[in-house]
């Protein structure tokens, strides 16, 4: 069996954009290889380190959405990275053989510099950024890396890093490839993407009432100020999630209906809403109980940090020797 490996970094409470576009295919994942799944908690810090309070409480959500929505402790392992240490002394051996450009020609980094302008990221740890994150997925062997393209440079990076290991040391590391999968834009209520900084985000945990509030209120065609004014469904934010959602007779319903004006916006949406908050209730409930129980998460996170901390002890032992140490 091949071995996956991921991480997220801890943003709490998660919402459909992390569902589609990462987390269903990790619970599908899960079935046909050996899967390790982490909270990214040192990643945090790189550009949070001014204002680290919110990490332990948003790494306990955001696991225990991760289980509500189907990933299962048996079939994969769970952890943190914080708990791992063995990850820190495998970025600080893959430091030494990395070049600086490699990582100041990084498009994420660079983007991520502008982006983040409020922030000063002129530090040794946020250039670093891949190097630790090369360090988390070669310490499982992974062979495939899923995640959304603006992660694939890192992963490219991991890359380069492992072929320059194997060469100067000994050949331990497969080199990971990233596993990009097809996944849908998940829009967030105004149109942009869904981002929780945005406050623009249906949450996994929201209540079938919250859930038809929000959606009630998504942006649609600004072509359409009255009920009277036709539509183009391809320029609806809404739409984006029918097409997601609804079956074929029902998109077909929508659209006619959108560009004759023969419905109203609300209409359309009651149509998808439904599905939504159809698919999101099974979540809903068994988050709910590990709500009463969240005890049950961080036995979890315990478990899976021992096993975890087992197969990268395995791994530093190789990587001691092969090093010289
Ligand atoms: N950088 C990833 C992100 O921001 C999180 C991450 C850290 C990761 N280490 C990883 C993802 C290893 C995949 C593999 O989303
Ligand atoms: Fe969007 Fe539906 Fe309104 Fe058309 S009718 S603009 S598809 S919500």
């Amino acid at each position: 069996m091949e071995t996956i490996v991921s991480g997220m970094r801890p943003t709490g409470r998660l919402h459909l954009g992390h569902w589609h576009g990462a987390l269903k295919n990790w619970v599908r994942l899960q079935q046909e290889y050996r899967c390790f799944f982490f909270v990214a908690d040192w990643h945090a810090l790189t550009t949070d380190y001014a204002s680290p309070q919110g990490i332990q409480h948003s790494t306990l959500e955001m696991v225990m959405d991760w289980l509500s929505v189907g990933l299962d402790p048996n079939r994969c392992v769970i952890f943190r990275q914080s708990r791992v240490k063995e990850h820190a002394e495998l970025h600080l051996l893959l430091s030494m053989i990395t070049p600086v450009p490699w990582l100041e020609r990084n498009p994420t980094y660079k983007e991520q510099l502008r982006e983040l302008e409020g922030k000063d990221l002129s530090t040794y740890g946020f250039l670093g950024y891949p190097v630790l994150q090369a360090a988390d997925i070669i310490m499982y062997k992974a062979h495939k890396v899923p995640v959304g393209v603006d992660q694939a440079p890192h992963v490219e990076l991991s890359r380069e890093i492992v072929r320059r290991f194997n060469q100067i040391y000994r050949p331990i590391f497969p080199e990971p490839e990233v596993l990009l999968t097809d996944t849908p834009k998940v829009p967030g209520l105004d149109g942009r993407k869904m981002s929780k900084s945005y406050g623009n985000a249906v949450l996994l945990s929201d209540s079938p009432e919250g859930i038809d509030q929000k959606l009630s209120r998504m942006m649609t065609d600004p072509a359409r100020v009255t009920r009277k004014d036709p539509g183009e469904p391809e320029k609806c934010p809404a739409f984006q999630l029918h097409k997601i959602y609804c079956t074929p007779d029902e998109i077909d319903f929508v659209s006619k209906g959108c560009r004759t004006a023969g419905i109203g916006c609300l209409e359309c949406k009651k149509v998808m809403i439904k599905h939504v908050i159809k698919e999101l209730e099974p979540f809903r409930e068994k988050r709910a109980k590990y709500e009463k129980q969240p005890s049950e998460v961080e036995d979890v996170l315990a478990a899976g940090n021992r096993t975890a901390q087992q197969r990268a002890s395995d791994t530093m032992g190789e990587v001691r020797a092969a090093v010289g140490l």
